[in-house]
Order: structure tokens, then sequence, then C-alpha cells
């Protein structure tokens, strides 16, 4: 076994390339971005998916890295989907003609926040002034302490089949440290309740690393997680960033080290693999029969700002603050304040906060990031790598070769099973904007 450990370095998580701190916000243009917008409706055949940023929380979990608000004033609900709802008409008015909703995606922050009813007002705002395409898929996270039975009735009337619930950790210590309390019994009905109303897909999200985990704890949630049998897992590594999320910094002493870290992931891998999940790229556990892993088999695997999806979506309108904008070749940020976000869109105008659009060079390394994170392969063609493989970075590309992390043959790079591990760390060797900046970032460490 490799010594892997020296790869625990701060990279990116690449839901994209380039990842947001290496974007060229200098050049974007809202013109060039709408030309963007408008050849990937096309390419899309008319297809757009939609991710909906509903940022607001009850109470800081103290470990949370994701783009939230913390309130308990439920005033906030109307004025946000009110903006959500002019946010969408901009973009219906730069679309050449009224879109085909392929997937919808409401993340944050908390969306069951909101009154079931808010949350019916906001979707059946953005349908009507659409089609549904044939295959639609619709999902949302929910928090298994507030998710109601009417937020799974009302999304499930409207579509939703889905639903992603936050977990973590089962353990009391954990929780309490995380300040994040949800039982199992809380879990269980929750999950229960969704299956009764006709939902197909559970997934669970479950963080390792967090503060005051140790192996039995670990193994304990695991058993938990794997009595509840979710259709999915996400198996995420936590991501330690104290200077953009100082809450964190409430708990460093409690942290476990890396060694301990690395361990609670094989814990993970070893327990999903023997409840009979299948791992899918970085991450992602499924049970077989799961069309993630269908989508595998035939390349059509794809991975975005919202995760895995089972198809290539080239347009991807992302609503809300901070919410990410993925036009093939664009990528646009919203504004992260909600004052700032409001102001800008009363204006009429678009909230974005800044943006990048690709060179063909962007476009050649997306490719081959996309592949490795999807696939563990991918194969350059000779015109393409004499015009950018020179941007490789050729000094780690061999190191990891001799380390038996990758190899390469007829059918390109291949990652061998060991360098799965780091992922993350092979797809920064292709990372070209990354390896030649000398911008400062935050990234948390790749395991
Ligand atoms: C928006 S939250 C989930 C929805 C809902 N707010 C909840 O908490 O149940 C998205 C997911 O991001 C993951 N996440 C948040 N902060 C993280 C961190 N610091 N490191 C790793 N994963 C994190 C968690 O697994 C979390 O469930
Ligand atoms: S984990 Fe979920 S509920 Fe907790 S602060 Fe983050 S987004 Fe909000």
């Amino acid at each position: 076994m490799q010594d892997l450990k020296k790869y625990n370095q701060p990279v990116p998580r690449y839901t994209s390339y380039p990842t947001v701190p290496f974007w060229e916000p200098e050049s974007f243009t809202i013109e060039a971005y709408k030309k963007t917008l408008q050849s990937a409706y096309w390419e899309s055949s008319k297809e757009v998916s939609i991710y909906i940023h509903l940022p607001f929380c009850e109470s800081l979990c103290t470990y949370c890295a994701c783009n939230t608000r913390i309130t308990k004033n439920h005033q906030v609900e109307g004025p946000y989907l009110d903006h959500v709802l002019k946010e969408w008409e901009l973009y219906l008015e730069m679309l050449p003609e009224k879109p085909l909703i392929r997937e919808i995606h409401l993340g944050g922050g908390t969306p069951t926040f909101f009154a079931s009813e808010n949350l019916n007002k906001l979707l059946s705002g953005i349908i009507s002034k659409a089609t549904l395409s044939k295959e639609f898929q619709m999902s949302f996270e929910g928090h298994p302490a507030n998710t109601r039975t009417s937020h799974l009735e009302t999304l499930h009337a409207i579509g939703f089949n889905r639903v992603s619930f936050g977990i973590q950790d089962f353990d009391l210590n954990v929780q309490k440290l995380i300040n994040r309390m949800q039982s199992f019994e809380q879990v269980k009905a929750i999950t229960e309740k969704a299956r009764e109303i006709g939902y197909t897909s559970v997934n669970y999200d479950v963080v390792y690393g967090l503060p005051g985990q140790t192996p039995e704890s670990v193994q304990n949630t695991l058993d938990q997680i794997i009595e509840l049998k979710p259709e999915r897992i996400a198996y995420y590594s936590y991501a330690h960033v104290p200077v953009l999320r100082p809450a964190q910094k409430s708990y460093e002493s409690h942290l476990p080290n890396a060694d301990e870290k690395w361990e609670f992931m094989q814990l993970g891998k070893e327990a999903f693999k023997a409840a009979g999940y299948e791992e899918v790229g970085m991450d992602h556990y499924v049970l077989p029969g799961d069309e993630l892993l269908e989508a595998r088999e035939e390349g059509e695997l794809h991975r975005n700002f919202m995760g895995y999806t089972p198809f290539t979506s080239k347009l991807l309108v992302g609503l809300g603050v901070s919410a990410i904008s993925d036009s093939w070749s664009g990528f646009a940020q919203n504004e992260k304040s909600i004052p700032k976000y409001y102001e800008i869109l009363d204006k009429g105008q678009l909230p974005i906060e800044r943006g990048h659009i690709h060179t063909k060079a962007d476009l050649f390394f997306r490719k081959h990031i996309l592949h490795l994170m999807c696939d563990f392969k991918t194969r350059w063609h000779e015109a393409e790598f004499l015009e950018y493989g020179i941007l490789l970075n050729y000094e780690m590309l061999d190191q990891l070769q001799d380390e038996g992390l990758i190899t390469y043959s007829d059918e390109g790079m291949m990652v061998l099973p060991e360098g799965k591990e780091v992922i993350r760390v092979i797809c920064s060797a292709l990372d070209a904007r990354m390896n030649s900046s000398k911008r400062e970032h935050q990234f948390s460490k790749a395991v």
C-alpha cells in the first residue's frame, strides 16, 4: 500500500474548471455571457437545468462551508422568492425561445426553511414560463429536522422524486460540537415518509473528519446509515476552511488528525461496499440499478456545480444569491449579499458578481478533468495535445505514474485503483490555470 498521505494537500473539488478562484472576471462581459447562453441553449436542444439557491437556515451548523444566511425570521421568504422569479424572467428574456426544463435542484442553505406554500409558489412561477422536458428530474436538499410531510407532499405533486437529507453524523458528541442536533429516529421517520409519498431516491450526505469523531463513532454512524438503506450516499471529506468560515475555529482542538481522517474514509468505503453499494466518481455510493451506474457504463456520467448527474447538461442556470450558472463556455456567479442581489434585480439587471468566459485551452482542460472525475480515465487527441499539452504539469504526472497512481495505454491516461483516493490531486496536474497562477487560494485538503 502506497503512502498516499503526502498527497493530502489543499486542492479544488473540481465541480468545474477553471475553479472559481482562477476565473478571469476582468475579461467577462454580460454580452459575451449572453452569447454563450444562447449557443448552449441550441446545443442542448433547448433543454435547461436549473439550480435554485435557497440560503436561509434557522441556526448555524458550525462545520458548514455552504453559503448561508442564519435567521429565524420567516418574513424573508416572500421577498426572496419574488426576486428569484424576477431573475428567471431575465433569463427567459435572453433565451431565444421558451426553454425545456430538464432538471430542477433546490439547494442551500435549507430549502425546507421555506413554507411548502412558498416553495409551491416559486416552482409554479418557474415552471409556468417553460415546458417540462419528457425526462425531467427534480430533487431537493432537506434538513431532516425541519422537513415536514407538507414539504414532501407539495414537492412530490410538482414532480420531485429525489430528496437529499443532510445527516453528517449520528453521534451525539459530534452533533453537539457542530451544533447540529438530529436523531436517528427523526431521520428514519422522514425517510420512511418520503418513500411512502413516492420518492424513489433518497440520498444521505455524510461527512468524515468532523470534530469528535472516533473510529467507533464513525462505524456506528455508518451502521445506522446502512440500516436505513438510502439509494445514494455522498460521503464527503470534511472541508476545513476557517479563514472563510470562522465558526469552524470553535472546535479545532477536537478535529481528528490526517491519519484518523484517512482511516474514517476507508471505514466508509469498506462499510458501503460490504452493504452492496457501488462507488461512483468521487465521494458517491449508490445501490445497484442506480441510473448513475448506467450513465457511467454509457460514458454519459457528468459532474457540475450540483454534483454528479446522469447526463451532460450544456446549460445550467443558477438562480438565487451566490448561485453559479454554467453555459458550457462561460460561468457566472451571482452576488452573495442578499441586499445587493435585490438591488441589482430591482434595476432590472442580472445580479452577476463575477464570471468567466472560457478560452479554448480552458475547454480542453475542462473536458479532461471532467473525464477523470467521472470515468477515471481520459484520452487526448494528437492535435489538441500539440496545442495545449505544453501546459500539463509533467513533473507531477511523472511522479503519479512512478508511484503507480496513473498509467498510460492505447486508451489514454487511466487512474489506477489507489489513484482514485487522490483523484483531486491527479486532476490538479491538469489544472493549467492554478499551476501557472500566483494567486492565493483557500482550498480544503484532498482527504
Ligand atoms: C446545503 S447542505 C445540506 C442541506 C441542509 N441544509 C442540511 O443541512 O441538511 C449541503 C451539504 O454540504 C455538506 N457540507 C457542508 N459543509 C461541509 C464541510 N465543511 N465539509 C464537507 N461537507 C460539507 C454537507 O454534507 C451538507 O449536507
Ligand atoms: S449544514 Fe445545512 S442547515 Fe446547517 S448551516 Fe449548513 S446549510 Fe444550514
